[in-house]
């Protein structure tokens, strides 16, 4: 049921806080002193002695993936590798015993994800599962998991299940770094008290929809667009890229911002629309640069700032300010401003936003 909502995906976007919320609802503890995943524990022991973690996906999950990455590297001190499913299942693997593998899936069905823990089923790695569906055929192949619990998601762009699977890599990765004494206890309460605020920030940037939906109507008509971040709003950028094209069919790609010149700048001209994350964080100098870069170039930007920013602003076409977000849950923010106008430009050029053209909600087939 689409509720007061004109389609599934617009209603899974504003469902996101409540999601959210659900994701580490009974998992943080109360008074943010703590993290419980339920789903892991008996495992935990493996995962503190895991080497590397090899995660698999397709799609949004692979992004996800990607943003993890970032996560368990800084505040777990794991190295990662985020493989497509599609291609570490016909690859030759070199799996360890120490290794720790995640196969992140919304359906838990992907064809190619199922595929690639089956190829590593007889090794002694540990096999862990991001599910939304529970009992899907992902969540019992795998030695143990966590639950996104984002409610059923209808809409083939995936968009609550994205924040959803951040939110457990979050939680994953500040529960190893804290049992791993890399995180002080101060650190880790700090950073789950950081999580906590999630949802109130994406309340934040849905009341803004009206103006996002403002920018759409410029750039409805356009027939290609960049995405361009840095550090793990990167991800975020082949996200919200990935966004778009499935839903508008505007060609669209995302780039980490400083691989603009070594090639796809020279795309840009008057008609291009480019999309920079270019938040108050450690890179906001070098996102500048990069958008001067743009500018010289005579593209159009289109800015996610942090609310208050001053220098993009002035260089920007337009800017979407969202709240201020600590580096840890800047990409579960940033990425919805990217989710709404993928979704309007999609309504505005008539295309069917819930069930975009030749592709299904999960890929069960190869
Ligand atoms: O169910 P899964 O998470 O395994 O699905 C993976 C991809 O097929 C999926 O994320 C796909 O890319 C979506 N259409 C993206 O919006």
């Amino acid at each position: 049921d689409k509720g007061e909502y004109e389609h599934f995906m617009l209603k899974e976007i504003h469902e996101q806080p409540v999601t959210v919320q659900e994701t580490f609802r009974g998992r943080v503890a109360m008074d943010e002193s703590k993290i419980f995943l339920g789903g892991i524990s008996d495992v935990m022991p493996k995962l503190l002695e895991a080497k590397r973690i090899v995660i698999v996906a397709c799609g949004t999950s692979w992004h996800a993936g990607l943003v993890g990455e970032y996560l368990f590297e800084k505040y777990a001190r794991i190295p990662v590798e985020v493989e497509y499913a599609s291609e570490f299942r016909y690859r030759d693997p070199i799996i360890f015993d120490n290794d720790l593998i995640i196969a992140i899936s919304q359906s838990g069905e992907t064809a190619d994800t199922l595929a690639a823990i089956r190829k590593v089923k007889d090794s002694r790695a540990t096999i862990l599962g991001i599910c939304n569906v529970a009992g899907s055929s992902i969540s019992r192949e795998t030695h143990a998991g966590v639950y996104t619990h984002a409610g059923i998601e209808i809409g083939v762009a995936s968009t609550k299940a994205f924040t959803s699977q951040i939110t457990v890599l979050t939680m994953m990765a500040l529960l190893l770094g804290h049992k791993k004494q890399i995180l002080s206890t101060e650190e880790y309460q700090k950073l789950i008290h950081e999580l906590t605020l999630v949802p109130d920030k994406i309340r934040e940037v849905l009341a803004i929809e009206d103006q996002i939906e403002k920018i759409a109507a410029t750039y409805k008509d356009a027939s290609n667009a960049l995405y361009m971040g840095r550090g793990a709003l990167f991800p975020v950028a082949l996200e919200g890229a990935l966004k778009l094209k499935e839903i508008s069919y505007i060609h669209a790609e995302g780039y980490p911002a400083a691989e603009m010149k070594h090639g796809p700048i020279a795309l840009i001209d008057e008609k291009m629309p480019v999309f920079a994350l270019a938040l108050n964080d450690n890179n906001y100098e070098k996102m500048i640069s990069n958008i001067q870069e743009v500018k010289a170039r005579k593209g159009k930007v289109i800015a996610v700032v942090t609310k208050g920013d001053k220098a993009v602003k002035s260089m920007a076409d337009h800017v979407i300010e969202i709240p201020e977000a600590h580096e840890a849950i800047a990409p579960m923010i940033s990425i919805i401003p990217l989710q709404i106008l993928a979704y309007h430009i999609a309504l505005m050029r008539g295309c069917n936003v819930d069930q975009p053209r030749n592709l299904a909600k999960s890929v069960t087939v190869e």
